[in-house]
């Protein structure tokens, strides 16, 4: 009997702890709701340990997935994996072992809020395992450096560093690529990362190779707005959170994390910020580049005034390498074609889709590919446990515009 109610009184609680109220039409809610207690789980544990002193969050966390998730580089009958490095970076290497002599290529970051998570875990092994087969393709998933350890812009020069490795004679070579057909590709902060390098890249004239694809998978692209119409369609929405991403930011630029209030206020592209030029705002003016689709019943939210040292403080949040979407038309004019995909119920949405539209302007051709059911992330969910259905079609689209373009 005592058992019985002690029992009662345990599942409603985790009933509750689980339990999330979520949009109708996002894929598997139910699956959805498990992912996020588990992250929250996780993230509650890691923000005692880091308020206790035990260890930085970020160190915990990351701890947890490299224990849980991370897989020694083994081949399988179709796909050679092994561990190396491009340019002093770690990187995993997956070689078809049949198909043709010379190989399509593609260099992977993986996401993670540049703080967490690695191209060795089984999801990402996983993905570009599968790429390599289906796509008779070289991939190398690069691990650069991550917050806080490292900050911005060290992990945009270890992606850097290692596209230039990767794009030079000597590694094509080694690794029979054709250097017509590679790309550039990687997913949340990773997708950040590919965007910026496929900036700088394209505008470099002394490159004797360069990408002929960048794939660009729900990109975090801008920190001047946290009000696009995604930021707050989907701030209570798992498992990016609104506020998780601006911690994300600040963490990335080496900035205070006290700061997040200030960013969330949209406080640091107030109308008094001296720094910010009509150029730029115009760069991230979601109510000219999103279609009434997706602005939605949503209102802009620009301060008069707001927090103005901040700009100053952290000028990092108006440099392109950080923030694609800062671009200018002619720089975006010359990176290769483009794939963005994109979901619904993600605050990174619109970042994507403002990309979508400037490459656009600027000439580019893209393939915009949104899931009206996707969640941030789903992509690495398509595999057990979650075997998330939105994730695997979404997958299983990505590599095909991949076969179909590279
Ligand atoms: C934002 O700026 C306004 C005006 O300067 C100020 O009153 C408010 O406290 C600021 N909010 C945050 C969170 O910094």
């Amino acid at each position: 009997m005592r058992l019985g109610l002690a029992g009662t009184v345990l599942l409603s609680a985790a009933a509750y702890y689980v339990y999330l109220p979520l949009p109708s039409g996002v894929s598997e809610p139910w699956k959805l709701m498990l992912l996020d207690a588990l992250f929250r789980s996780f993230m509650q544990a890691s923000d005692v340990a880091h308020a206790l002193g035990v260890c930085h969050r970020i160190h915990l966390l990351n701890h947890v997935v490299s224990l849980v998730e991370e897989i020694e580089a083994h081949s399988c009958p179709a796909v050679h994996v092994t561990d190396t490095t491009l340019a002093g970076v770690p990187t995993r290497v997956f070689q078809p072992k049949g198909g043709k002599q010379l190989k399509r290529g593609v260099i992977y970051f993986h996401g993670g809020g540049w703080a967490l998570c690695s191209g060795r875990m089984r999801s990402y092994d996983l993905l570009c395992r599968k790429m390599a087969e289906d796509l008779d393709s070289v991939v190398m998933s690069v691990d650069y450096r991550l917050a806080p350890d490292a900050v911005f812009p060290a992990q945009y020069h270890d992606a850097l560093a290692a596209s230039r490795a990767f794009l030079s004679a000597e590694v094509l070579d080694r690794y029979s690529i054709d250097p017509e057909r590679v790309c550039v590709s990687g997913d949340s902060a990773g997708g950040n990362l590919a965007a910026a390098v496929a900036q700088e890249l394209s505008s470099d004239d002394s490159l004797t190779v360069n990408f002929k694809l960048q794939a660009l998978i729900y990109p975090v692209l801008q920190a001047l707005d946290f009000y696009t119409p995604s930021y707050q369609q989907n701030r209570d929405v798992p498992i990016l959170y609104r506020p998780i991403m601006a911690r994300y930011w600040l963490q990335y630029l080496g900035a205070d994390t006290s700061l997040e209030p200030v960013l969330l206020a949209n406080n640091h592209s107030s109308l008094d910020q001296l720094a910010l030029s009509s150029s730029i705002r115009s760069k991230v003016d979601w109510t000219a580049l999103l279609p009434a689709k997706r602005r939605k019943h949503f209102r802009p939210v620009v301060r008069e005034t707001g927090s103005p040292r901040v700009m100053g403080e952290i000028p990092q949040l108006i440099d392109v390498r950080a923030a694609p979407l800062l671009a200018e038309q002619g720089v975006l004019g010359r990176t290769p074609k483009a794939y963005v995909m994109t979901c619904e119920f993600d605050v990174l949405r619109d970042d994507g889709l403002m990309y979508v539209r400037r490459l656009q302007d600027a000439g580019v051709t893209v393939t915009s590919d949104h899931y009206e059911d996707g969640f941030h992330g789903c992509m690495v969910f398509a595999y057990l446990p979650m075997m998330s259905k939105v994730g695997w079609r979404s997958m299983n689209n990505y590599i095909h515009w991949l076969d179909q373009n590279l």
